[in-house]
């Protein structure tokens, strides 16, 4: 079978994480155990899955002019992705402050920055240009109007797309009438109200269920300690193996997100293809 062509139009973040026993209450200082620097963001985070995961992957998004920004195009090339659409600006790269406690859980405060300065024309053309384009992903850490621009680009080419609301932010009627598949947590979704779309919900340690087929795959059975990107490996995943067929598409991403919540970080969390095709 032909790999998968993906495009992913998002966020890239540098992820600052606090590991501690619990999270500091309001006026609280504790001690922590172990901070760490890895890569992250929700679009690059579903990128770098999307590869693992066999597709061929290209990533629309915006950079820093600085040393974080550096270091995300040398992690993406050495992903396998394609960069050609990848700009850079003197606003600063995105970061993410993440606090994860004892029990896997995380909180995160993301600072946009350069994220924020996607131009929607430029995502749409490059959508437009893309050769054999099959899917293109999206999500909520950069401006919305740039995802409509996305995705209206992606169903002039009958390309498939996957909206990933995270974080919650109030969808347009236009962009949802766009989406193909809308992939929510329950957080999420509570929030998202009654939606005429076709959801495909992940419910954490329970798995993912396929709202309108009632198709459900549990999630493997393991000992969390850091979740921080587990629900963009999913979705990476999904995407990728999607032309398989749906429930192959949610096995494959429920294992992935399964071993990634064993490790910690986002990206340095995620198992390889064979881990996740040989995992029982
Ligand atoms: O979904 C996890 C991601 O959310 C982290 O990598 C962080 O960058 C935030 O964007």
């Amino acid at each position: 079978m032909k790999r998968p062509v993906i495009a992913v139009v998002g966020s890239v973040m540098m992820d600052l994480t606090a590991y501690a026993k619990k999270i500091p209450g309001p006026g609280e200082t504790l001690v922590g155990k172990q901070f760490t620097t890895g890569f992250g963001g929700k679009g690059a985070n579903q990128a770098v899955m999307a590869a693992i995961a066999g597709a061929e992957v290209y990533f629309i998004g915006k950079i820093g002019n600085d040393l974080f920004g550096d270091q995300f195009l040398e992690n993406f090339k050495a992903r396998g992705i394609n960069t050609k659409y990848i700009e850079r600006t003197t606003e600063p790269s995105g970061v993410a402050h993440i606090w994860v406690d004892e029990s896997g859980e995380n909180r995160i405060i993301i600072i946009p920055g350069a994220n924020h300065k996607i131009d929607s024309a430029v995502a749409a053309n490059a959508i437009a240009e893309i050769p054999n384009l099959d899917i293109v992903i999206g999500q909520c850490e950069i401006k919305q109007e740039v995802t409509l621009a996305a995705f209206k680009a992606a169903k002039v080419r009958s390309a498939t797309t996957i909206l990933n609301p995270a974080p919650f932010e109030e969808l347009s009627p236009d962009l949802i009438a766009l989406c193909d598949w809308i992939i929510p947590n329950e957080t999420e979704f509570a929030e998202l109200g009654n939606l005429n779309a076709n959801i495909l919900l992940t419910e954490g340690d329970q798995g993912v269920r396929h709202l309108s087929s009632g198709l459900h795959v549990p999630a493997i059975k393991v000992n969390a300690i850091d979740t921080t990107g587990a629900g963009d490996s999913f979705v990476g995943a999904f995407a990728a193996k999607l032309k398989e067929g749906e429930e192959i598409a949610m096995k494959f991403g429920c294992i992935a997100a399964g071993i990634s919540v064993t490790r910690k970080g986002a990206q340095s969390s995620y198992p390889s293809y064979e881990e996740i095709a040989t995992f029982s």
